[in-house]
């Protein structure tokens, strides 16, 4: 028999009609005349209810039915006498796909920790909250595809293994075919790259903007969304060394329509999110994040703060002579830290912020200088519990200018020679940015660790699964 999805046969009207549903089994409970399975099958956080009688099943051969054997059962959808759910399943035809040993299976009891349940991420998905998070993080992508779809934006795919550092940061992974036992050296005493597998040094990309220039400056309006690796020794609730990032590159846009299109792109995601991922959403908001849906509303509703560096900088300031204390000190010139970003954010102005025009030394090489030579158009958005959520700017599309501060950097020019000839030939205003998949997750779901809003993280000194 064809098998329903249990988000189908939700929906069915319960009269009689029979129907296959397959799935892990959640719990069963019972007495002497009946026993009821909770079956969950992944296609909703909500399980379907199968009676079981017992006359027609004995007790021994429901045994193997334990939490996280697998089933497929045929019975009759018919309505629920029971509250708690409209329509139930009296089972007729019972097959056991896989039992699960109870003294062995690790999803027995309630309530296991986030830490512990990480150290099972094969098993996790089938938990209420990891079902629901990897559905809503099926359902962000979703989003993301449509949203540059309908606004007339290309997929690019843009390569995974590079031989040029975005960032600037020096935190690349390297990809290599050289046996590690027997490294040749030259005179110097650095390796020759020349006799490995490309030929020269290579790593995983930190972000697939330079290459998403390139598109721009065809195509006009392009995003990339893609996995990228940061070997950044950071051991936070906020960086993972293998991340998601949504990279969108517009030609002919300016700083202003820069930050209207992160503010617009972020509402349609959680707007997204509100409206299809309600089941899962509600789940979460009651047992991991009360404040959640609330919000997540509040975000779709309100503007979005604008305010430079230099008047964030400002505003601690003023906090700090106020009494404020913070970890760390603020001065013009100095990164923020996240105490800082979340200090403007949740506290100063409750809600989220667009920072703009920072030091051009706390800033990667390629952002637009502006007239003061001291300060860059990078724009950020800030997000309540997250901090940094997108990293953006305006492109410096003056060839001389991104020569100098190549030059001022030490950057190496040969690597770079095919970047520069977007601004030899036909250069054009642009620009783009970065949202990590990952921290939009966070915020949407109201997770606390970025551990947990990807199926297998990859964080220093962890890589299993
Ligand atoms: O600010 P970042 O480093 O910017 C770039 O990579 C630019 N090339 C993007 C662009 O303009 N096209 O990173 C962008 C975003 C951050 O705002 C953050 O959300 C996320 O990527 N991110 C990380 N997420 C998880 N783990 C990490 N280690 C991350 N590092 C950055
Ligand atoms: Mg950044």
């Amino acid at each position: 028999m064809k098998r329903t999805e249990i988000i189908n046969a939700l929906q069915l009207a319960g009269e009689g009609q029979l129907i296959n549903v397959r799935g892990w089994v959640r719990s069963r409970r019972g007495n002497k005349n009946v026993s009821f399975i909770a079956l969950n099958d992944g296609s909703t956080i909500k399980n379907i209810q199968i009676v079981v009688d017992l006359a027609v099943f004995p007790e021994e051969q429901l045994k193997p039915i334990t939490t996280g054997s697998c089933i497929s059962a045929t019975g009759h959808l018919v309505a629920s006498q029971g509250s708690g759910q409209a329509v139930e399943i009296q089972l007729t035809e019972l097959e056991v796909y896989g039992t699960a040993d109870p003294e062995q299976y690790p999803l027995q009891k309630k309530g296991l920790s986030m830490e512990y349940l990480r150290t099972i991420a094969h098993l996790r998905p089938r938990t209420n909250t990891f079902g629901a998070v990897f559905r809503i993080r099926h359902n962000m992508a979703m989003a993301i595809h449509q949203y540059f779809h309908e606004h007339g934006f290309f997929y690019f795919h843009t390569p995974i293994i590079t031989a040029s550092d975005c960032e600037g940061a020096g935190q690349m992974f390297q990809v290599t075919t050289k046996n590690l036992y027997n490294l040749k050296k030259d005179e110097e005493g650095k390796i020759d790259y020349s006799d490995d597998f490309f030929g020269k040094q290579t790593s995983l990309t930190v972000s697939g903007q330079l290459e998403g220039e390139l598109a721009a400056m065809a195509l006009g309006k392009i995003y990339t969304f893609g996995p990228t690796f940061r070997a950044e020794n950071s051991n936070t609730p906020r960086h993972l060394a293998e991340f998601w990032m949504i990279e969108p590159e517009v030609a002919f846009i300016q700083k202003d329509e820069l930050m209207d299109l992160e503010e617009d792109f972020i509402k349609y995601c959680v707007r997204w999110a509100l409206e299809k991922c309600q089941d899962d959403l509600q789940f979460l908001n009651q047992f991991v994040d009360k404040g959640l849906i609330a919000r997540l509303e509040s975000v779709v509703n309100t503007e979005f703060v604008r305010l430079t560096y230099t008047e964030g900088i400002e505003i601690l300031q003023e906090a700090v002579k106020n009494g404020k204390k913070f970890e760390f000190p603020c001065s013009w010139g100095e990164d923020l830290a996240s105490e800082h970003e979340r200090y403007l954010v949740e506290e100063h102005f409750g809600k989220p912020v667009i920072m703009s025009d920072y030091p051009k030394d706390i800033k990667a090489f390629y952002m637009k200088i502006n007239e003061d030579d001291r300060t860059v158009q990078g724009t950020d958005v800030l997000f309540p519990q997250i901090g940094e959520i997108i990293g953006g700017s305006v492109r410096e599309e003056s060839l001389d200018k991104l020569n100098a501060e190549i030059a001022r950097r030490e950057i190496p020019m040969k690597d770079m020679w095919w970047y520069l000839d977007t601004r030899r030939f036909g250069a054009a205003p642009h620009a783009g940015f970065g949202l990590g998949f990952e921290r939009l997750l966070l915020f949407v779901t109201g997770m606390q660790n970025i551990r947990d809003v990807i199926p297998f993280p990859r964080t220093p000194k962890t890589a299993e699964f």
